[in-house]
C-alpha cells in the first residue's frame, strides 16, 4: 500500500531492515557519544535511514532496524487534511515529554514486523528533543500521527516494537484484510 509519493530520493544507501527474532530488535540501543556528532560515519546513517525509509514505503525507521544498535531515527510525516507534513528529520539521542494519558488509539505496523497491523494506544500529545546529526539541537512540539510515529521509534531504541505495546491481540491482522474488513481506515504508522 502506497502511504504517500515515494519517488522522493536522497543520497543515502538502501540498507536490509532485520525483522522481528534479530536480537538487535531487542536490545536498549547505546547513545551517541557527543564526539561521534558531525562525523563521516553518523552522516552516512542518518542518510541511509532516511533513504531506506522512503525506499521501503514507512513514514520512520530506526537505527537497530538496520542492525545499528544507537538512539537514532529518522521519520517522515506526510501532510493531509489534519496534519502537516514533516519533512523528513534525522533525531540523535532523542527524550521525550509526554503529555496526558496513553489513550489514543490507532493503527501501527512495522517494517520490521512486515504484513501486519495492530491497535495501539500512544500518548496524544508529546514534545521531542534531541540533536541532529551535526549536534544541533531540534525540539518539535507533536501530536497524532506525529506523536504516534516519534513514540513507536524511541520504542525500537529501548527494544519495544508494536505488539508489545496492545493491549490486546484482537486487531492484530494481516494488511490484506485490514484493508478488506478493517471499519477505521486511520492511516496507519508503517515503521
Ligand atoms: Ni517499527
Amino acid at each position: 500500500m502506497a502511504l504517500f509519493n515515494r519517488t522522493r530520493s536522497t543520497d543515502g544507501r538502501k540498507r536490509e531492515i532485520v525483522r522481528l527474532g534479530h536480537p538487535v530488535l531487542r536490545v536498549v540501543a547505546d547513545e551517541v557519544p557527543k564526539e561521534r556528532f558531525g562525523t563521516r560515519a553518523l552522516r552516512d546513517l542518518g542518510r541511509d535511514l532516511v533513504r531506506t525509509m522512503f525506499e521501503d514505503n514507512g513514514m520512520g525507521l530506526a537505527a537497530p532496524q538496520i542492525a545499528v544498535p544507537l538512539r537514532v531515527f529518522a521519520y517522515y510525516v506526510p501532510g493531509d487534511d489534519d496534519e502537516d507534513e514533516i519533512p523528513p528529520r534525522v533525531v540523535v539521542n532523542p527524550r521525550l515529554t509526554l503529555q496526558g494519558d496513553a489513550d489514543a488509539l490507532g493503527w501501527e505496523g512495522c517494517l520490521s514486523v512486515p504484513g501486519l497491523r495492530g491497535l495501539v494506544a500512544r500518548h496524544a500529545r508529546l514534545v521531542l528533543e534531541g540533536f541532529d546529526v551535526e549536534g544541533g539541537p531540534v525540539r518539535a512540539e507533536a501530536e497524532g500521527l506525529h506523536a504516534r510515529v516519534i513514540q513507536h521509534e524511541t520504542d525500537h531504541l529501548d527494544g519495544i516494537v508494536f505488539v508489545d505495546r496492545m493491549q490486546g491481540m484482537g486487531s492484530l491482522m494481516f494488511e490484506e484484510e485490514w484493508e478488506k474488513y478493517s471499519t477505521q481506515k486511520d492511516l496507519p504508522v508503517e515503521s
